[in-house]
């Protein structure tokens, strides 16, 4: 299986913590790209319809490329911190440009994780889940898994054995 991992953290902390777990349980039963989106140069999503959601981006920037590995994926996994009550917007950005070829991403097997300051029964988890939520009900998309954690200090989802167990059968159980 094929899968895209898009990180929308912009240092190596929590949010790459997990993603690491998650790709050390899948193994090589999933072929793992991770697109750090901070590294990428998008512009944001001018709405000027040209793309009319199968023929690509207009910008010369990092759009078409990153986007058409997420067409070419089996899975996507949206992984974020949380930046006020939302997703980053480096994410965002990127989530945006689907729009050029929104019509090819139906059917995509996705997953989301997500790490904030608050505890996770904070209303923010439940804000983002939704968005998600949304937009996997508009293309079709399969919701595989949602998780959430809490972690503000950089190393410190590392130290939650509990949370790195979770994210390592994930990893592993996803077919
Ligand atoms: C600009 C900014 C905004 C943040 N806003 C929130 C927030 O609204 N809610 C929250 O729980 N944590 C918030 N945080 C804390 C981060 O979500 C938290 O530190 C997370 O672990 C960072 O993930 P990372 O280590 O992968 O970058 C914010 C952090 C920053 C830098």
């Amino acid at each position: 299986m094929k899968t895209v991992i898009v990180n929308g953290s912009p240092r190596k902390g929590n949010t790459l913590t997990a993603i690491n777990a998650y790709a050390e349980g899948a193994g090589k039963a999933q072929e793992i790209e991770v697109i750090n989106a901070d590294r990428l140069n998008i512009s944001g999503c001018k709405g000027c319809g040209v793309c009319q959601c199968t023929n690509g981006c207009v910008a010369k920037d990092d759009t078409n490329t990153t986007i058409d590995k997420i067409v070419a994926a089996d899975m996507v996994i949206f992984a974020t911190p949380v930046y006020w009550w939302g997703m980053t917007a480096q994410l965002k950005l990127v989530i945006d440009k689907c729009y050029c070829r929104g019509v090819l991403l139906k059917g995509k097997k996705i997953g989301v994780l997500v790490v904030g300051g608050a505890a996770t029964d904070n209303v923010e988890y439940t804000l983002i889940k939704k968005q998600f939520e949304c937009i996997a009900a508009y293309l079709n998309w399969d919701i595989r898994f949602y998780k959430d954690y809490c972690a503000t200090g950089r190393d410190e989802l590392a130290g939650n054995s509990a949370a790195i167990e979770e994210l390592k059968e994930l990893g592993a159980s996803m077919e």
